[in-house]
């Protein structure tokens, strides 16, 4: 599985719609509870994990407009099942040069899930700038916030996580990543602009019995720690098959920290 492989993200969406902060869901509904139909503009959609967590949500008609550069992860998700009341039109497009087209026309509400992570400091501002220009509100779930916690624990984690950790903040597209840096970023930067913003922990969480999850994430971090040339490779290879043997015995936990943030410009809405 690649990084945004339709098989990755279908494996993934059970544990991110358990991970999703209920405090932060309800805000985003209660925002828009007076609405008879809402105008939903998710970015970066994938498959369109982020519909079908909040669409069955909210009672009311509404229209999503799905954007993504990756025209099979798009297709997939206009085929996907929805409730009735749901219309989805699928935009192609990509968010580092075209994110302004993404938000024109009227919008509602602006989602985003495990997105915020791969994005650079500068295209945050962008997103802050032109989200609170329109006076939409952004509801941003899933972005990892460096924090992890396997056990059993192994020497060679805290190198293998300092490595991940340096991996994430490569270009991922979008100019250097924010990585684990970017829910703190993306909550100063919509407080110092005055927005009244609610966020909280929204982690992935594995336990024994979850073993294709963990042995994804897992050889996912072996492969960037390798990329980073930081640890030589028998090093890694030992730190794998040690992580491999222990989710086969049933016996590795892991928790993988994320933070979900939902910022609403006040005084507009
Ligand atoms: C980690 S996946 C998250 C997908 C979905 N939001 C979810 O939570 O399942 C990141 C998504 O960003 C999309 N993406 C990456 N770079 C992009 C770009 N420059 N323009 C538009 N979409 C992009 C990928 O195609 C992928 O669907």
């Amino acid at each position: 599985m690649t990084g945004f492989s339709a098989d990755w993200l279908a494996l993934r969406e059970p544990y991110d719609l358990r991970a999703r902060n209920p405090a932060v869901l309800d805000a985003v509904v209660a925002s828009l509870a007076g609405n008879n139909q809402i105008r939903i503009v998710d970015l970066a959609c994938g498959t369109g994990s982020t519909m079908r967590a909040l669409a069955p949500r909210f009672p009311a008609a509404q229209n999503w407009r799905l954007a993504d550069n990756d025209l099979s992860l798009l297709a997939r998700a206009s085929g996907m099942a929805r409730p009735l009341r749901v219309t989805v039109t699928t935009t192609p497009i990509d968010l580092n040069h075209d994110l302004e087209a993404a938000l024109d026309g009227p919008v509602d509400l602006v989602t985003t899930s495990a997105l915020l992570d791969l994005v650079s400091e500068a295209w945050l501002d962008r997103l802050a700038v032109e989200t609170l220009a329109r006076g939409i509100p952004l509801y941003a779930a899933l972005s990892y916030d460096g924090r992890i916690e396997i056990a059993p624990s192994h020497q060679r984690d805290a190198a293998i996580i300092a490595a991940v950790n340096k991996h994430q903040r490569g270009n991922k597209g979008f100019g250097p990543a924010l990585g684990p840096e970017a829910a703190k970023a993306c909550i100063a930067r919509f407080e110092q602009l005055g927005c009244s913003v609610v966020h909280g922990a929204s982690d992935w969480a594995a336990g024994p019995t979850e073993r294709e999850f963990q042995i994804e994430i897992f050889s996912g971090w072996a492969s960037a720690a390798r990329d980073t040339g930081d640890l030589p490779l028998p090093d890694i290879v030992e730190w794998l098959t040690f992580r491999r043997d222990q989710v086969a015995a049933g016996r590795s936990s892991l928790r993988v920290g994320h933070v979900d943030i939902f910022a609403r410009p006040t005084g507009t809405r």
